[in-house]
């Protein structure tokens, strides 16, 4: 029997602009737009590799080596869209196989944590849309398949992009017009560096989809920060960004992580995806600040504990000396933290 199979890698995006919040739960269309920096490809990221076959008589995917469902609404609307754009070619070239109507075995592996707040559904579902396509050999743009891996995950649609990337939100019902562009590509802004802080690895208590339409139904805050607060920011940051305005990038990427966060402290009952060490992490990148009397680092905070800091490539022993100093070493100036604060400390870097 004959198999075909597509690999592909997809690395993980950090938002520094945060999406949060549904105003479509099926077609997974965001209440504001969104920005992110794209990792480096072999940083953080997910290999995934499709197959399929006249043979096959289940869709099957193994997630990390175990074998998951693929039943959930969102995977079956990404492959529904895939099989839909591979039955259209099929129909314009009658020799190409029918693998529209093939199942598909899909196996994928993160070499991160999965489901602790390092946007795992972004690397993803990111990379089973695109191995999907490329084994179709579907011949639409990125910022078009952006649009199906958005249905998987939202995060996921600006994982199609490197470097500074926006997710437009859109105004059409069918979304049909929001999807991934690229703000800037990585050589824009090369300096810029990324350091991601593994405070947990462990799998979080809310996912971010049910998260969010918590916050969506319960916090009042909510309406306040997707009305006056980012759609405003949506433009500074993009602006910070283009004109390489580190000062101006990381105070705008630090409120909004804080804003996202305080969100969903207002969510009633209240979210809590930032933890003792999230905080004191905080503390210590406004102290570097303060004691370099210059913004040389930014932090943010996704669905979880874990810390991601932005910063320029000369300020990196700056950076570096205090967060090893206190986290290493145990010997900072504050006595609180511990080497076992973070289980895991890892440096991952954009190129
Ligand atoms: P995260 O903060 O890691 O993005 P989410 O709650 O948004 O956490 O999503 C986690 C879910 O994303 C996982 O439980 C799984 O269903 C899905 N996911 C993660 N990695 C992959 C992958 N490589 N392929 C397919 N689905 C994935
Ligand atoms: C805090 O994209 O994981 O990371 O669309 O429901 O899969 P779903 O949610 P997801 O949410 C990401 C939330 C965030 C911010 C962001 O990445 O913009
Ligand atoms: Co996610």
């Amino acid at each position: 029997m004959t198999i075909f199979t597509a690999s592909t890698t997809a690395p993980v995006n950090i938002a520094t602009l945060k999406y949060w919040g549904k105003r479509d739960k099926t077609l997974n269309l965001p209440t504001n737009s969104s920005i992110s920096v794209t990792l480096a490809q072999n940083d953080l990221r997910t290999l995934t590799s499709a197959a399929t076959s006249e043979r096959f008589d289940e869709d099957q995917l193994w997630l990390n080596g175990k074998l998951e469902s693929l039943e959930s609404e969102r995977t079956q609307h990404c492959l529904q869209d895939l099989r839909d754009l591979r039955a259209k070619l099929e129909a314009q070239n009658p020799s190409l196989p029918s693998m529209s109507k093939w199942k598909l075995h899909i196996v994928s592996e993160n070499n991160f944590p999965t489901a602790a707040g390092l946007a795992s559904s972004a690397a993803g579902f990111a990379a089973l849309v695109v191995a999907i396509s490329k084994l179709y050999q579907l011949p639409e743009s990125a910022s078009e398949i952006s649009k199906i891996a958005r249905k998987g995950s939202g995060s996921a649609c600006r994982s199609l992009f490197g470097g500074y990337v926006a997710w437009e939100m859109g105004t059409a019902a069918d979304g049909s017009d929001s999807k991934a562009v690229e703000v800037a590509p990585q050589d824009h802004w090369p300096e810029m560096k990324a350091a991601i802080l593994v405070v947990s690895a462990a799998k979080k208590d809310t996912p971010s989809t049910s998260g969010m339409q918590h916050t969506v139904g319960t916090s009042d805050l909510f309406q306040e920060r997707i009305t006056n607060v980012v759609p405003k920011r949506f433009e500074e940051m993009k602006q910070a960004i283009w004109s390489r305005d580190f000062a101006q990038f990381a105070e705008l990427t630090m409120r909004d992580s804080n804003s996202f966060h305080a969100t969903c402290l207002d969510s009633y009952p209240p979210i809590f995806y930032m933890n003792d060490t999230s905080r004191q992490i905080v503390k210590l990148c406004h102290q570097i600040n303060a004691f370099f009397d210059e913004v040389v680092v930014a932090y943010t905070f996704d669905a979880g504990p874990n810390a991601v800091l932005y910063y320029l490539q000369e300020n990196e022993t700056k950076v570096m000396a205090f967060i090893h100093q206190v986290f290493q070493q145990n010997s900072g100036w504050d006595s609180k933290f511990s080497k076992q604060d973070l289980e895991v400390f890892s440096e991952y870097f954009t190129t």
